[in-house]
Order: C-alpha cells, then structure tokens, then sequence
C-alpha cells in the first residue's frame, strides 16, 4: 500500500473506522475518502454502485455496521439482520467490481457458536448454534465472512477478514441502547462518582470472563494485515488473555478514581461464562496486540471526558428520507379512488387551540409564510397513521421518549433529540415505545394543514381529512402544557421550558446581531423557520425547514446569515 493509493475507510464515524483514519493519517497516507451515512448510505446498493464507479478506490477498510449491545440485538433482530447484509453485499460486490486492491472486513466474535471450545479457533466457524440473543447479527457477519472468501475463491480477489473481540477506545457509543460492557462501566462508574453515589451495581456475578482490545490495536492488525498477507484466511485478533467483567470494573474503578464499592445484581443473566479468541494464526505471522487493558481505559477514560467536555458524545441522529417508487405508486392510487376527498371544517386560526387525536394531541407553536411547527403527544402503543404531505416537507425532532418511525423504506428507532427529515411525498407513520409516551416538534414548509393523504390508519381515518373544529379543545389549554410564539411579539427570543424537554425561538433581523448574539452550546437541534445559516465558503450548514446539529454548527468556520433568520432551538433531556 503506497502513501497516495486511494483508500476508502467504510463507517469512518465509528469506533473502529475513525481509528484506522487516525492511523492513516498518522503513516501519511493522504487520500483516504470517507462518507457520512448522510451523504452514502450503504444500505443502497445504487448509491454505492455509483460512488464506486466514480472513486475506484485502491483499499477498502470496511468498519461500517449497524453495531449494538444486547438490549438492541434483542430489540431491532430485523434491521441487524437487513442492514448489515445489505450493506456488505453492497460493499463486497462493488468491491470486486471495482478491483480494489485489498479490503479488510470487519466481523465480530459472536460468529462463533455458542459451545465453541475456547479459545475459539477460526476453524470453529458454522460448528454449532449461535448464541441466540444476536443470532441475526452474527449470521449477517457469517454471510460477509462467507461471500469475501467465495470471491476470494472463484474471482481470485483479496479480501481479508478479521474477527476482533469486544473493542473499546475513543469514540465508543454510550447511549444506554447501544453501549457494550466497557462503556457502560465507564459511564456508571463517571456517574457515580460525579453524583457521589456510594455503589455501583453491575449485572449478574462479575464472574463472565471477556477478551477487551484497543481500538487502536485493531487498526495496528488491520495495516498489517494489508502489507503481509494475501490469501483467503480468516483471522482472529485479540490479547490471547481474558479477564472477569470484576477484574474490568475493578480496573474502571481505579482509572474514574470512584471511591464507593461496586454491587452485583445476580438477578441479571450472566451470559456465556467465557469468551476468548484464539489468536495464534496472527501472532505466527508476527502480529501482537501492544496497549494493556489498564493504559486503554486510560485513554478511553480521557476521551471520554474530553467529548463530555466538548459535548461531543454521540447521541443525537439525524436521519433522511426520500420518495421511493413505492410512495408514488400509493399516492396515485389514492387519488385515483378519490381518497381523503372529505375534509373537515377548519378554524381561521389554528391558534389557542389543541386538535384531539385518537393516538394523543396536537397544537400549533409557530407559524409564518414558511413553516409551521406542531407539538405532537402520542400516547404508548400508538401511531400516526401511514399518511403524507405531497406538497410540504416536515422536519420531526423528538424532545422525549422513544418512538418508531416507518416508511416504505426504512424502519428508524429515535430517542429523545433525534430527528428524521421526511421529504415530500413520503409516506410515514410514527409509533410511540416509551412507557410515557413521546412529545415530538414537526416543523411543515410550507403551512398547509390540510395537506394530509392518509393510507393507512388504524383509527378507521383512511378517507377522513384532516381534523375539523368538532375535534379541537379550546379551553383547558394549560393542561396540554399549551404554549405558543407570535412571529410579531415584540421579543426576540421566546423560551418554553418543562421537565422533558425545552423549545426556543430566536430571531436575528440580520448578521450583527447574529455575531453577537449566537451562541451554540451542544446537544441541542437547530431548525430554520425563516432564512438559514452558512459557513465561511458559503455552504449552507441549515436552510429552511430543515434541522441540524449542534455539533456541526459549533466546529463551523465563519458561520453567518445573510438574511433575517429565525431559529428553533430544541433541548431534550434525555440527551442532557
Ligand atoms: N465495537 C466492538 O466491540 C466490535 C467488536 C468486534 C467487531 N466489531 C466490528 O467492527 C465494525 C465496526 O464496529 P464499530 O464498533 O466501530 O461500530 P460503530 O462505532 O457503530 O461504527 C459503525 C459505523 O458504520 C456506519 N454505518 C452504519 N450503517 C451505515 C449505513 N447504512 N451507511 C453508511 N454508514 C453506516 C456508522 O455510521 P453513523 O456514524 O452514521 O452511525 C458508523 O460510523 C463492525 O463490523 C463490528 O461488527 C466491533
């Protein structure tokens, strides 16, 4: 591999992926193409096919998955399975279409069986059951580890795998849906002491035994195996050793610098009593792990103070929808039936009003010539129907809770502060899964209530419009927690606040006051209603409508206005 071969790092976001960036850049090598999920999703075999045919790369390191702990394998077996399989018949196939010199593939411990003799050895793969709880994931891994060496063999190709155990480092996920046990110990361990907590519990006996590897050590056997090897072996990558979660937490304990002790709760299932690698293969080739467990969470710890500090732990996703051919084929159908032809009475003003649904509630916050943003509550177990607007786009931020969101293509699982724009003429349906329900902000551009094409709706709705005046409560607003903003109130900024979530409007008339006045903080979302926000290249970061991060408007460079603008600024308290 030369320092100028164009080299593409697949999942370059992720753990794994920004640490073969880091190591990249470290040995010079200098074009190195990435791709965030917004801009190619490898889920889409066109897109993919067409990023290929366009950039040929000479290298593939492919750390892209849809990757979670055991509470979101049991949860999404379906999207684990989908994705992962789509993604890698994408990525292999191009691949070899496109004649890359080399790719490592990324697979996962949990491709051996259940009942593997340890430590497991490459030769036990498809010897047995797979443990059941990521039974879907790891045969996605399978088919992936299965189809490089099937091109391997009858194209001839260069595919290596790699099987890592459990990684930690920099960048991990520690959101409680996806985080694995290192992580969760850090974060535990932090809380505890940042709260004074006088212990903290871990799951089951402390007694599971786990091979954990640096990340860094992952990108070090990666590079290696690019330059030494070629063939059509798998190879698993590890210290050799492994240690109880005890002896783990133990070593977390002594690095957060947390003074209280540490509690099992052996209700909690165990899992399997030991997992290890056996890392022989790689080692007679020369390769070594070289970080020890205690300098890793050492590092880990650090960054992870460091993207507390900066704000920057993952959390928030925002996520885009498109019109498929399914959408257009739904809505000509309807309209050919005449569907939703009734609609009911309307107010004047949606305005001091809230609209009764049979899932929950809705009321107006804002409005002017460009959008229109909706508080929606949707109880537990209910849905919106599967409904469009052919004429307007939404821009949908959940402020609490979690909820499922569908559409023809994709089934996207949302906690509070993430959002997901849906273009116009996408069919989607929104399903709460908290407990307590969720509150979402949907901002419409342009106004337009009663744009509403229902397919689907469990309420008996299909040919019903939207809400007439009979289904709207316009006393007793308070105890909806009503609130509202007029575009002309003399005030500038408007702030709405409760114990889920917080909603701010901010009006800057034009780019002095936007200098002065602007302030990103991290973690919340940013929603344009008037005007938008660029960067010094004049790249729009955030147009009309539309919703972005603060993380990226905050590592702006010369972020500004060129008009009167108007944000909305949403906080949830789930992500706090
Ligand atoms: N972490 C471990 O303990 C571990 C252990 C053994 C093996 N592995 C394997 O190593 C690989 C990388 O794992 P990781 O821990 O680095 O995972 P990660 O932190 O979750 O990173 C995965 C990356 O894949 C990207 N991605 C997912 N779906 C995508 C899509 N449809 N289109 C484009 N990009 C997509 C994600 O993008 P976003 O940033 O947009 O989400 C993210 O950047 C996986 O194959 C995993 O099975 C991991």
């Amino acid at each position: 591999m030369n320092t100028n071969d164009k080299i593409f790092v697949a999942g370059h976001n992720g753990l794994i992926g920004s640490a073969i960036v880091r190591r990249l850049i470290q040995d010079g090598y200098t074009r190195i193409l990435t791709k965030n999920r917004s801009e190619l999703d490898l889920t889409n075999q066109a897109a993919v096919k067409s990023f290929f045919e366009r950039e040929m790369p000479d290298y593939i390191f492919f750390a892209a998955a849809k990757v979670g702990g055991i509470f979101a394998n049991t949860t999404y077996r379906a999207e684990f399975i989908y994705e992962n399989i789509m993604i890698q018949t994408n990525v292999i196939h191009c691949a070899f279409l496109s004649e890359v010199k080399k790719m490592v593939f990324l697979a996962c411990g949990d491709v051996y069986p259940v009942n593997c003799p340890q430590p497991a050895k490459e030769e036990c793969l498809l010897t047995g059951m797979l443990e059941a709880t990521c039974e879907p994931f790891a045969l996605a891994k399978i088919a992936g580890i299965k189809m490089c060496e099937s091109y391997n063999r009858q194209y001839g190709t260069d595919f290596i795998v790699l099987i890592p155990p459990n990684i930690y480092g920099p960048k991990q996920h520690y959101d409680t849906l996806n985080a694995q046990v290192l992580p969760s110990l850090i974060s535990k361990f932090h809380t505890a002491k940042v709260q004074n907590s006088e212990e903290v519990t871990i799951w089951g006996t402390g007694l599971p035994a786990r091979d954990f590897l640096f990340v860094d050590d992952v990108a070090d056997a990666c590079m290696f195996l690019t330059k030494e090897y070629s063939g059509t072996d798998v190879f698993n990558i590890g210290t050799g050793n492994c240690g109880t979660i005890l002896s783990l937490a133990e070593i977390v304990k002594e690095t957060v610098r947390y003074e209280g002790k540490i509690t099992f709760d052996i209700r909690k299932p165990d899992g399997v009593l030991q997992k290890l690698l056996d890392v022989s293969r790689i080692k007679e080739l020369g390769w070594q792990h070289r970080t020890s467990l205690k300098d890793g969470v050492e590092i880990t710890y650090k960054a992870f103070l460091d993207e507390i500090d900066k704000k920057a732990i993952r959390t928030s996703l925002i996520c885009q929808t498109n019109v498929c051919e399914k959408d257009t084929v739904a809505l000509k159908t309807i309209s050919t039936n005449n569907g939703n032809a009734y609609v009911n009475e309307q107010p004047n003003t949606y305005k001091d009003r809230v609209v009764v649904k049979p899932w929950g509630y809705e009321f107006l916050v804002f409005e002017n010539k460009v959008v229109a943003v909706w508080l929606l509550y949707i109880k537990k177990g209910y849905s919106t129907s599967m409904h469009c607007h052919p004429q307007k786009k939404t821009s949908l931020i959940l402020l609490s809770g979690n909820a499922m969101s569908n559409t023809f293509l994709q089934r996207r699982y949302l906690r509070g502060g993430d959002a997901i724009i849906i273009e116009k003429g996408v069919f989607h349906s929104t399903k709460t899964l908290s407990d307590d329900g969720v509150f979402l902000l949907e901002t419409e551009t342009p106004p337009n209530k009663v744009d509403l094409i229902r397919l689907e709706d469990r309420y008996g709705r299909e040919t019903i419009g939207y809400e007439g005046v009979t289904e709207m409560e316009t006393k007793n607003l308070n105890e909806f927690d009503y609130f509202h903003y007029e575009e002309s109130s003399p005030d500038t900024t408007y702030h709405h606040q409760n114990s889920r979530f917080s909603v701010t409007f901010e009006v800057f008339p034009n780019s002095d006051e936007f200098q002065r006045t602007f302030k990103v903080n991290g973690g919340e979302l940013y929603t344009s209603c008037e005007g938008g926000l660029l960067d010094a290249n004049n790249t729009a970061l955030l147009s009309e409508g539309n919703t972005q991060k603060a993380e990226i408007l905050k590592n702006a460079r010369g972020l500004h206005i060129s008009e009167k603008t108007i944000l909305l600024k949403t906080l949830s308290n789930d992500i706090k």
